[in-house]
């Protein structure tokens, strides 16, 4: 009885402390950097573009109101760039996936004020999330906000592979009309085994999708399986061993998120038990696939295709060689930039959703425990990887 008591004291003043803290930490002005992507004359014309430099989110009177600094620039990259010098007396970082500012070690290092890394979007390895673990920082992001946008991006994607769609369509660009040119490696979705790597919002979804096209199976791979009435739902079959998976699937998705256990997952060793002539979309992250080795599979038309929108770094250099594979036929390239999640309602929902995150942290309040990759208490999500 008197331990319990106790034990309710001590919860007590930890609360009041807590609280002590977070009125001090809503009455004082905090520096807030952002890094975001240049939209230069498109972010002019086009205020809905909110993840742009330009456009700064939306909430730059917002914060201003409150006494809040905020500063917004895309400069990241070095040790004289905007994010390196401003790093070490920031309380906040918000950065987009689709122009991340990498706060690795040595970056996190320097920020001595860090509390709070805000991922307007969904995908957070561009933090080193075990450092930002270890060192007390919160990682929070748009949980959800633009998981249709990368579904429907993913399926077209499949669909434009399958279909020969960029050829054909280049070829009536150029002016010519060869149609068995195109037709020679132009298939139907209808009959084919179409498998997700990662089976959650996003992989769930396009799976939810594709129902109506009548493939001949769906399968999944995700240490965290389906509970059997979304397994139902969308009529997936659950493989526990990759190269198993891989070997079954005329196509592949990628949609888990990068961490230690899938950075260079889908490498020469793994593409050997591809299906030959199977095609790969990955909108989830470049480095889950090892670059040159997927480009060689595309040439040699070990894969028909490969499409996506995500690469090992961003912006892409101009040699990188995702611009300008392409499989014997002259097609399989669906490539295109990061922009699957950034479409201009997904601009507004990661927008709002940052907002929220920042309120509810000068505020004290929790945070949606879905947007939560690190909490006070480390990884609060299963999503990146088994621990
Ligand atoms: P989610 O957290 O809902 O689902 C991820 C799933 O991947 C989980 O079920 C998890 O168990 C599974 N997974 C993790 N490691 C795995 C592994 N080694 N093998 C198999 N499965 C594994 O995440 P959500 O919302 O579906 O997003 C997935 C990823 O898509 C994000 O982390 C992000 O990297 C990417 N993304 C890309 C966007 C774009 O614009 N291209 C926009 C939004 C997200």
């Amino acid at each position: 009885m008197f331990a319990k008591a106790r034990t309710g004291a001590i919860q007590a003043s930890v609360r009041n402390a807590q609280a002590a803290a977070f009125s001090k930490q809503a009455s004082r002005n905090m520096k807030i950097l952002a890094i975001l992507y240049k939209g230069g004359e498109a972010a002019k014309q086009e205020p809905r573009l909110l993840g742009t430099v330009e456009n700064e989110l939306g909430i730059r009177s917002w914060l201003e109101s409150q006494g809040h600094e905020y500063l917004v620039s895309d400069d990241k990259e070095g040790p004289n760039s905007f994010l390196h010098k401003n790093i070490h007396d920031a309380d906040v970082v918000i950065t987009t996936p689709f122009h991340p500012g990498y706060l690795n070690k040595e970056l996190l290092d320097k920020a001595k004020n860090l509390k709070l890394c805000v991922t307007a979007g969904v995908g957070s390895d561009h933090v080193d999330l075990n450092i930002a673990a270890e060192k007390g920082l919160e990682v929070i992001e748009v949980t959800g906000s633009n998981v249709v946008s990368v579904a429907e991006h993913a399926v077209m994607s499949i669909l434009l592979l399958v279909r020969n769609f960029v050829p054909a369509h280049e070829m009536i660009k150029r002016g010519d009309w060869l149609v068995s040119d195109v037709a020679r490696n132009a298939f139907d979705l209808e009959g084919k085994v179409v498998g997700t790597l990662g089976a959650g919002r996003i992989g769930f979804r396009i799976l939810q999708r594709l129902q109506p096209f009548n493939c001949k199976e769906f399968l999944y791979y995700d240490y965290n399986a389906l509970d059997p009435t979304r397994e139902k739902e969308v009529n997936a079959r659950r493989v526990e061993d990759l190269k198993q998976f891989v070997s079954q699937c005329d196509v592949v998705t990628v949609n888990a998120p990068l961490h230690e256990g899938t950075m260079g997952l889908i490498n020469k060793d793994l593409l050997k038990h591809f299906k030959k002539g199977a095609w790969l979309v990955n909108t989830a992250r470049g480095a889950i696939c090892n670059a040159e080795d997927v480009a060689a599979a595309v040439n040699s038309g070990q894969l028909n295709g490969y499409a996506g929108d995500v690469w090992n770094v961003q912006p892409a250099p101009k040699e990188h060689p995702w611009r300008y594979m392409q499989n014997p036929l002259g097609g399989g390239n669906g490539m295109v930039p990061h922009y699957s999640g950034t479409t201009l309602d997904a601009q507004l929902r990661y927008a709002n959703g940052t907002k929220q995150i920042l309120e509810n942290f000068f505020q004290g309040k929790p945070q949606l425990p879905a947007n939560v990759i690190i909490g006070n208490k480390g990884y609060a999500t299963t999503s990146y990887g088994q621990r």
